[in-house]
């Protein structure tokens, strides 16, 4: 099994080593247009292999694509982060290119990869990628974005820390766009093994914890000076583990929709099957009429940026 990883700036390099520490893949590739920092990066790595005692093979690449050659998951990291003060949104002018070109490249050495993009703004940087998957001839199934999972782990450690339980007995997925404004944790839902939260949370405190689910990415670049990287590392890992080994796992993904979620030609962020091949399945959650109304106007926003895309 064989992973690319598109940009060994902070998320990218993270991502790397926790699928090789977990020996997801028996081969990584991490690529970077920074001459010598992709292979600096890989042999830093390379060189934890007999402390971690994992046996995984990290590869540097200065934009040498036929190094990437026939990966079975392709991540897209590469792009500016946001700093304090900047929405995710701004990051388009310069991601926007990037991302058309490296997926350009990497898809063509590995026309049979899952692509996991993760620059951002991810959800239009995702729908730019369905439409390059599209003009090859690729299903749109093994275009994902990766957000949900990240903030669904975001909204876990929040309840964790409200309610002083572990994160890892609380259940809750994050859907629609992801960005401040337009994310939805599904508080609703959420569960601690099974028992509704709105058992143990008053009103206040469940608003508390959907509100800083959502600045959750803001909320660290506030304190770190860049966005943040071990979490969306550990979610990256989470995807590919979830295709590699064919997991069928449900993680809330941007991906294409079609008529799903009343929503049409769009990429967003909504629970979605996991396994080989991408994406098999969308399910269809019985939404109550608030929560439809927040995807309906997370929708918007998300659009606004697709428009915006077309105009560079
Ligand atoms: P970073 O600046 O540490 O790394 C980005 C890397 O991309 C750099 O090493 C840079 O040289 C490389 N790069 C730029 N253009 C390239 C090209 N054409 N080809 C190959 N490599 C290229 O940034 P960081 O913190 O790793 O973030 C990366 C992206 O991920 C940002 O857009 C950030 O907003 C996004 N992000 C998304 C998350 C999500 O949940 N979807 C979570 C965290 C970050
Ligand atoms: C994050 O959520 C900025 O998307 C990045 O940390």
């Amino acid at each position: 099994m064989k992973v690319t990883v598109i940009g060994a700036g902070a998320v990218g390099a993270t991502a790397a080593d926790v699928i090789a520490r977990n020996e997801i893949a028996d081969e990584v590739v991490i690529l970077d247009i920074r001459e010598g920092f992709a292979e600096g990066k890989a042999m830093d790595l390379m060189q934890t292999s007999s402390l971690e005692g994992f046996d995984t093979r990290i590869v540097g690449s200065t934009n040498d694509y036929e190094k990437t050659a026939k990966s079975d998951v392709i991540v897209v990291t590469s792009g500016i982060p946001r700093k304090p003060g900047m929405t995710r949104e701004e990051l388009i002018g310069i991601n926007a290119g990037i991302v058309r070109d490296v997926v350009t490249k990497a898809l063509a050495v590995s026309p049979k990869a899952v692509i996991i993009i993760v620059s951002n703004p991810m959800d239009t940087m995702c729908y730019l990628t369905y439409q390059i998957a599209q003009e090859m001839g690729i299903s749109k199934k093994r275009v994902i974005g990766m957000g949900g999972a990240l903030d669904s782990s975001r909204f876990r450690y929040r309840l964790g820390e409200a309610m002083g339980v572990s994160q890892n007995d609380l259940h809750g997925m994050v859907i629609g766009g992801h960005g401040d404004t337009t994310m939805i944790p599904l508080t609703r839902m959420a569960t601690w093994n099974g028992i509704p939260v709105s058992r143990f949370l008053s009103a206040e405190q469940q608003a508390d914890v959907a509100q800083k689910t959502m600045v959750g990415g803001a909320t660290l670049t506030g304190l770190l000076g860049t966005s943040a990287w071990y979490a969306p590392g550990a979610a990256i890992s989470q995807l590919v583990e979830a295709v590699l080994r064919d997991e069928q796992k449900i993680v809330p993904c941007s991906v294409y929709l079609n008529g799903e979620y009343g929503q049409k030609d769009i990429c967003m962020g909504v629970p979605v099957v996991v396994g080989k091949g991408g994406w098999s399945k969308i399910i269809n959650l019985r939404l109550s009429n608030d929560e439809k109304a927040a995807f309906e106007k997370s929708a918007v926003a998300v659009r606004a940026m697709n428009d915006a895309l077309k105009a560079i």
